[in-house]
């Protein structure tokens, strides 16, 4: 079946300052196409502080606003945290879930990311979950395992997947340059779907959304969008720049 494109762009805690982010934004809008909503859906994530003060220049842009976390909590005693409805009752609809470096800096386990899957079903958020593995596991032959593994501890939490797309983010390809090979990304990402056509359904698999990320360009973006398993990116370092249009024009 074909799947609509859906392009996200994680700033991360980049850039300095918001006078830059407000530059960087005024640069996309001069460079058209704009997004095509029919057939690419882009979504921007900039650190939390600038999410309601950005949100009207990427909307404007005809992208959407997500989070690059969310708690587990309710609302209540969490310093530092903020929840689902919160970002709900700001009119953000997406965030990310389980990006490696929640992981891995962080140490966010599967078993959180499940709970904040809960708290974005209930409140009806989209998620972008992040997934992949570590050069170590892809070497040891556990790329699969480790997708399931992250992916199987979620999945009871999920009641309606029109609000969930997985991102296939080997952790090794992340900020590094090593970009995967399509075949290597193609191969990982049916994979992922074969996992979910079992564990749930066939038509959830056909409809989900995978994307892949770890050092997506402008130069590597159009062959790996060639592969059939592939619905888009999840870009880093790349979404910082100018050029990061050049990408979502490539998909859509
Ligand atoms: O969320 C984005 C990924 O971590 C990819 O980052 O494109 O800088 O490798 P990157």
């Amino acid at each position: 079946m074909s799947r609509k494109y859906i392009v996200g762009g994680n700033w991360k805690c980049n850039p300095a300052t918001m006078k830059e982010a407000n530059s960087l934004l005024k640069e996309w809008k001069k460079s058209p196409p704009l997004v095509d909503p029919s057939k690419v859906d882009v979504v921007i994530c900039p650190p939390a502080l600038w999410m309601s003060s950005l949100g009207e220049s990427i909307e404007g842009l005809g992208m959407k606003t997500c989070a690059q976390n969310v708690g587990k909590n309710d609302a209540g005693a969490f310093t530092g945290e903020w929840t689902a409805a919160n970002l709900q009752d700001l009119g953000i609809t997406w965030t990310l879930v389980g990006h490696s470096e929640r992981r891995t800096k962080y140490g966010e386990k599967d078993e959180d990311c499940a709970e904040k899957v809960a708290k974005c079903q209930e409140a009806g958020l989209g998620v972008i979950l992040c997934i992949g593995e570590t050069l170590d596991e892809r070497e040891g032959g556990k790329t699969d395992e480790v997708n399931k593994r992250q992916l199987a501890a979620v999945l009871p939490k999920v009641k309606d997947w029109s609000k969930i797309v997985i991102a296939y983010e080997p952790v090794w390809a992340i900020g590094t340059g090593k970009v995967a090979t399509p075949d290597q990304a193609e191969e990982t990402q049916a994979a992922i779907r074969n996992y979910i056509k079992g564990a749930v359904s066939a038509d959830v698999a056909d409809k989900l959304q995978i994307q892949y990320g770890g050092s997506v360009t402008p130069d590597n973006c159009a062959e790996l969008i060639t592969k059939p398993n592939i619905d888009g990116f999840l870009v880093g370092g790349a979404s910082l720049k100018p050029t990061f249009m050049d990408i979502v024009s490539t998909v859509g």
